[in-house]
């Protein structure tokens, strides 16, 4: 038996305030709504239809491959939202299970969408429930502790809107039952809407039981407003630094340390405060990171030190050393035992094994070679306003403090440039290449200047 998940993602999202469709804002390092399709698809749940309405054209630029979509136009309510998709999925054995779940809850994780969709073989609908109900949720509406339905909080008598127990918004259904379920909606209700809700009531009434699955409310908090996509964020960074502590990371301070889903950190790594690791980051055994680290798209090798610094697409090999205050933008490579020092900006360049860029530089488009010294202020002039060219040190050059490095260009191994030259010319191994005027030195200059001002007086 397949099973097949609906996610829905058409509503506006009004109380968000914001211009951004509201399953599109993000959550750590994705938006809200990829949370939700791939925890649908670490569940092994294959097929997987995103209902899309308001702004539909962006959030379905926003789907990760092998996720379909169905715009929803207009947005009738939720349950007109799943015969939307059912007609999407068209075709579909009356037999397989159909999950439906909302695209605002990125807290859900994929063993409970696993077990929600085990749980319904056979004719039964799973719905999941929670206790005790966040006021906005939907009111579970038993007799003799059987589910005879679901009452929307605006719907719901004062005796109703009492009870505890609430509709999580996650549920799993036979598929010709859901299927007859909608065809008996109606919108007679205080939004107006066509309610998905209401099809567990219709089903109940037909004598179909209806079960449910007991949910951790902090897995079951949906985002309707910036304070609570806050405390889901508070969440979600909670339990990654949780998971990644129990693992034998060290974490100082937890609450400022914000890892991504698809960041590698290894058992032994340190995150200081004010670390933020994104993308595809990868952090090695011993490394320190931190204090205060955007790391993006980018590798640290075992043992390395980075901190206050900013890595987009960089990779730093073992023992090196960045910060603080460096940047490494992308194609950025520090091989094994490298240095990247104070105010030193780096781009799609190499930094050979041993080399250092201690302070106030800018490489760009360069190699390195093993053990070069580069000099406090050298800049590699790599752009002509037209086009980037290149720049090369030899293993062990010696660059001299301020050299204008005019790309193209290269420097022999083992060579050595004046403090404050500006090269333009290739510099072979082990030579000096100096460029500088001739300094002029003028006894008494001070004494004589002072003198001519005080007979002008
Ligand atoms: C819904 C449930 C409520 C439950 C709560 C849990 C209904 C009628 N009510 O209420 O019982 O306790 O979630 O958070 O289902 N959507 C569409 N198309 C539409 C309308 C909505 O795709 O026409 C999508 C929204 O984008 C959202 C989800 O469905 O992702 C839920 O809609 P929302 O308006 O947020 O429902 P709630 O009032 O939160
Ligand atoms: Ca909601």
């Amino acid at each position: 038996m397949t099973t097949h998940a609906i996610i829905l993602a058409a509503g506006k999202g009004t109380r968000m305030r914001s211009e951004r469709p509201k399953v599109l804002h993000e959550v750590i390092d994705k938006p809200m709504l990829r949370w939700v399709t791939d925890a649908v698809g670490d569940a092994g749940i294959v097929r997987r239809v995103v209902v899309a309405g308001h702004q539909s054209e962006d959030v379905i630029a926003a789907l990760p491959d092998g996720v379909e979509s169905v715009v929803q136009q207009p947005q009738l309510g939720t349950g007109h939202a799943v015969v939307v998709a059912l007609e999407h999925l068209d075709g579909i054995d009356p037999e397989d299970t159909v999950l439906v779940c909302y695209g605002d809850h990125p807290l859900v994780p994929a063993d409970r969408y696993r077990e929600l969709a085990e749980r319904s073989s056979g004719n039964a609908v799973v719905l999941t429930t929670v206790d005790p109900t966040p006021t906005s949720f939907g009111r579970v509406i038993r007799d003799n502790g059987e589910i005879v339905g679901i009452v929307e909080k605006d719907d719901a008598t004062p005796e109703q809107a009492a009870i505890s127990e609430g509709n999580a918004g996650m549920y799993a259904f036979r598929a010709a039952d859901l299927i007859e379920a909608l065809s008996g909606l109606d919108d007679h209700n205080a939004q107006g809407e066509l309610y998905l809700t209401d099809t567990v009531g219709i089903l109940a009434a037909q004598g179909r039981p209806v079960s449910s699955v007991a949910a951790d409310p902090i897995e079951m908090l949906g985002v309707n407003s910036q304070s609570e996509l806050a405390v889901t964020t508070r969440h979600l960074r909670e339990r990654i630094n949780g998971a990644l502590m129990d693992s034998g990371v060290i974490i100082d301070d937890p609450d400022r340390t914000q890892v991504g889903s698809d960041v590698i950190v290894e058992p032994g790594a340190i995150l200081r405060p004010g670390v933020y690791l994104r993308g595809r980051s990868r952090v090695s055994a011993g490394a320190q990171v931190g204090p205060d680290v955007t790391c993006i798209d980018s590798s640290i090798g075992r043992n390395s030190l980075v901190w206050y610094s900013v890595l987009r697409g960089a990779t730093v090999g073992a023992d090196c050393e960045v910060g603080p205050y460096a940047s490494l933008r992308p194609e950025a490579v520090l091989e094994d035992g490298s240095k990247a020092g104070t105010f030193v900006e780096i781009k799609k360049s190499t930094i050979g094994p041993g080399a250092k860029v201690p302070h106030l530089s800018y490489i760009g488009d360069a190699t390195i070679g093993a053990d070069a010294n580069i000099g406090a202020g050298t800049i590699t002039c790599n752009y002509d306003g037209i086009a980037k060219h290149k720049t090369e040190i030899g293993k062990n050059a010696f660059i001299g403090s301020d050299t204008m490095l005019v790309a193209p260009v290269k420097i022999g191994d083992g060579a050595v440039t004046g403090a404050g030259s500006v090269i333009t010319e290739d510099v072979e191994a082990e030579a000096l290449s100096l460029e500088r005027s001739p300094q002029k030195h003028i006894p008494g200059y001070a004494r004589k200047r002072k003198a001519n001002k005080s007979s002008e007086d």
